[in-house]
């Protein structure tokens, strides 16, 4: 799998850097001190591959989405309520959210590595002249605000804001010549209402009558420009597939069209999900500009619990979930009401598999924290317990952009 490939080339960068003599007492002493730290948060369910009897040998790969999170050291968010680009309904600390000042001070810690807080005024001078493009949905966009907010308040001159290719919005800041745009789109693939004519085509014979018309080879207009602009790319897909509020099984389910043509038999949601990957991911490879940096984002997980979002279920809780509830909620077994987050990844990483994308693993730390949604403070009749407060964790999902970024830059590969 290519995050495995990732970590490992991180994992020995970060080993080479070090003067040899010192380094396995060094890295023995570091891992100890650290396995201590995570033992005591983590339950002897998880069995490891670690033991103290035997170490393991170095450089072992660091698995970043395999750690816990801790409250202490802090992490010290880079902005604050005032941001002007986060969302109402996302700005928890603004709403008052009782937990809201402490949510984005939990910090990740990987078992076997560190994850370092990213550096904004470091990133604006590494990445001058340079253009990070966002293309997915809404949690897409919650981490492109992330970023944003970062980085203005390490450039207090003028950003431009614009809509470069497509984007939703975009921003440069002028000082450094560091562009970073937010281009919307649900499925990656165009898609718009569709009806039965009276020709009589292959879905009316099939008694369609409305729907959804979804191009599986045909890139939304709000992006297919992007991958001629941006040096560095970060995809998502992955809520609306399992949207039937909007694409009712019945009322307007998706209807798969290949080369202008319907797919027949009909597919369902995530057969035709398969079939976009299939198609849009060799897209971005063949256009994407030589040298771009593709990231594609795993599945942020949903945390409603008592009922979906139109159920009046909710996320009431003040802190991270543990490893057992964890497991309750989202493993796929249960097929528990927020059971989408791992199914789209098993999606993902199959048409993922073999291409140069370097896979953002976000969501099993993410799973841990039911208690940064928005929920009643997020202003909606429904609790919001899929979007995340900002700062939040978004805030952590950057860093670990950040860190794999650099690793691939400055690295060999
Ligand atoms: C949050 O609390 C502050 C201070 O008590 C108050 O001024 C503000 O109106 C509250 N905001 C909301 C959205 O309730
Ligand atoms: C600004 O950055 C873009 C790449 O994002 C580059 O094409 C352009 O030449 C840069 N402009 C200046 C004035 O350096
Ligand atoms: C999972 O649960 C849903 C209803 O909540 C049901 O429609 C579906 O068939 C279940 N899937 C499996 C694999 O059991």
């Amino acid at each position: 799998m290519a995050s495995g490939r990732v970590t490992r080339e991180v994992n020995e960068q970060q080993s080479t850097k070090k003067k040899v003599p010192l380094f396995p007492l060094l890295s023995l002493l570091c891992f100890t001190s650290i396995f201590l730290l995570l033992s005591q948060y983590r339950t002897a369910s998880t069995s490891t591959s670690t033991s103290t009897s035997a170490p393991p040998t170095f450089p072992a790969a660091c698995d970043y989405s395999d750690g816990a999170w801790l409250p202490r050291p802090a992490r010290t968010p880079a902005y604050d309520r005032t941001c002007k680009e986060i969302f109402k309904g996302w700005n928890c600390l603004a709403a008052n959210k009782s937990n809201a000042p402490s949510l984005a001070t939990w910090r990740w810690q990987p078992r076997r590595c560190d994850l370092p807080q990213f550096d904004p005024a470091l990133f604006l001078r590494a990445r001058a002249h340079s253009s990070v493009g966002f293309v997915g949905d809404s949690l897409n966009r919650n981490m492109f605000v992330s970023l944003f907010c970062a980085l203005k308040t390490a450039s207090p001159g003028p950003v431009r804001k614009w809509r470069p290719a497509g984007a939703d919005r975009a921003f440069t800041f002028l000082a450094y010549n560091l562009t970073i745009a937010y281009h919307r789109t649900n499925l990656l693939s165009r898609y718009g209402r569709w009806s039965a004519t009276d020709d009589g085509g292959a879905l009316e014979t099939l008694g369609f009558r409305e729907g959804f018309r979804v191009d599986v080879d045909v890139p939304e207009s709000t992006w297919a420009q992007a991958l001629r602009f941006h040096d560095i790319l970060i995809f998502n897909t992955g809520h609306w597939w399992w949207a039937p509020s909007k694409f009712d099984p019945t009322k307007s389910p998706m209807l798969f069209f290949k080369k202008g043509q319907p797919v027949i038999p009909p597919l369902r949601p995530d057969q035709g999900l398969d079939m976009v990957l299939e198609h849009m991911i060799p897209y971005v490879e063949e256009n994407a500009r030589p040298g771009a940096v593709k990231f594609f984002r795993t599945q942020s997980p949903r945390h409603f619990e008592g009922g979906d979002w139109d159920q009046g279920g909710s996320c009431q809780r003040d802190r991270p979930l543990s490893v057992e509830q964890v497991e309750e909620l989202f493993s796929v077994r249960n097929n528990g009401t927020n059971v989408e987050a791992r199914l789209v990844n098993e999606h993902l990483y199959k048409a993922l598999k073999g291409s140069s994308f370097i896979i953002l693993d976000i969501t099993h730390m993410s799973e841990f924290r039911a208690d940064a949604h928005p929920a009643s403070a997020g202003g909606k009749k429904h609790d919001d317990c899929m979007h995340w407060c900002l700062p939040g964790i978004t805030d952590t999902w950057n860093d670990l952009f950040i860190e794999l970024l650099n690793s691939k830059i400055n690295g060999r590969s």
